[in-house]
């Protein structure tokens, strides 16, 4: 139920630029203006009234769905799917590789964001990690203030809300995806020190947690999303719900095995995303690379060669000491796009 918020922002854009940024003072509007954010968010009625009790979620949700729309293209941008959402939000509803990575990509995005929002002082309910080993007046007082991964997944599983449709295999993979993506951001955790005393001694040091860039995360979860695990459902009988198996491989153990934490796991087979579609608008016009991904991402409609100039320094001379002197050439350079 996560994915709504790339869509949020793909659809409510134009409203919500002209509100005031974050960090913005408390202007005596803020109070309605934060409803308001809440309203203009594709939520549903429970996490509208969450947003409404939690001053700066708003935004924090906007930069989540920004974040992770941002990481998908970048992860995708080799791939004849390319995240472009935009009008083609068929995808969402489906049980594709590309859904499981869009519903991993987004709980790590709100995670993230929402950690980092905490730390930043952006929100009016939660502020630094409070691990122990750190007293945040201590972290304060240096400066520091660690990203706070525990309140941010607290949140987001009661944001969530309780884990339903357990007969429904879309529902408990949707679920297991979004859950491999606070995984995700959870691992990426570290813990970073700083010394502190007369001339760099170390009498003092403060050690505070940090999460790793988010394009790690990106990249772990695209990882994640090439072995991805085919899954089908069957019945527990001892605990009489569903539950999710990856089918047996020859040579593997008979009767299948449930998927791990950390797989992402999808149910049906992806389109090839050649031609446009309600899932993608194919790939014609893609600018491809001759040797590397042509073939593929053409889909073996072949190529357009165009020649374009490009302007790079050249003749580059150390002035004096310390001056550095270049000139602007021009170069050819091919340019191979996809044909319709
Ligand atoms: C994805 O590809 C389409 C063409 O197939 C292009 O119009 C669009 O700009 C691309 N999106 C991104 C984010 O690169």
């Amino acid at each position: 139920m996560l994915a709504f918020l790339i869509l949020s922002s793909l659809t409510g854009r134009e409203v919500l630029t002209s509100f005031p940024g974050l960090g913005t003072e408390a202007a005596p509007t803020q109070g309605s203006a934060h409803l308001k954010q809440c309203d203009l968010l594709k939520l549903s009625r429970r996490q509208k009234q969450l947003c409404r009790r939690e001053p700066g979620l708003a935004e924090t949700l906007r930069d989540a769905a920004h974040l992770g729309l941002i990481e998908c293209q970048f992860q995708f941008r080799q791939e004849r799917w390319n995240c472009s959402l935009e009008g083609r939000t068929g995808l969402l509803k489906r049980g594709f590789k590309e859904t499981a990575f869009l519903y991993a990509v987004s709980a790590a995005a709100l995670t993230h964001a929402l950690a980092r929002a905490c730390s930043a002082g952006r929100m009016e309910r939660c502020t630094c990690d409070d691990s122990p080993g750190l007293e945040s007046r201590q972290a304060w007082q240096w400066g520091v203030c660690g990203d706070n991964l525990k309140y941010s997944t607290k949140f987001l599983s009661n944001f969530l809300g309780p884990k339903r449709g357990s007969k429904d295999l879309r529902a408990r993979a949707d679920a297991h995806n979004t859950h491999v993506g606070i995984k995700a951001v959870k691992s990426g955790l570290r813990t970073t020190c700083k010394c502190h005393g007369v001339s760099g001694s170390c009498a003092v040091r403060t050690c505070w947690k940090q999460l790793s860039p988010f394009r790690e995360t990106g990249q772990v979860l695209k990882l994640r999303y090439d072995s991805a695990v085919k899954v089908s459902s069957a019945t527990n009988e001892a605990l009489g719900h569903l539950e999710l198996w990856a089918p047996a491989k020859p040579g593997g153990p008979a009767k299948g095995l449930a998927p791990r934490p950390g797989d992402l796991v999808y149910m049906e087979d992806s389109p090839s995303f050649c031609r446009p579609s309600k899932y993608s608008p194919g790939t014609a016009g893609r600018v491809c690379s001759r040797e590397a991904s042509c073939s593929s991402l053409c889909c073996g409609r072949g190529y357009d060669t165009q020649s374009r100039l490009v302007a790079f320094s050249c003749h580059c001379q150390v002035q004096w000491c310390c001056y550095v002197e270049c000139q602007q050439c021009v170069q050819q350079e091919l340019v191979y796009t996809c044909k319709r």
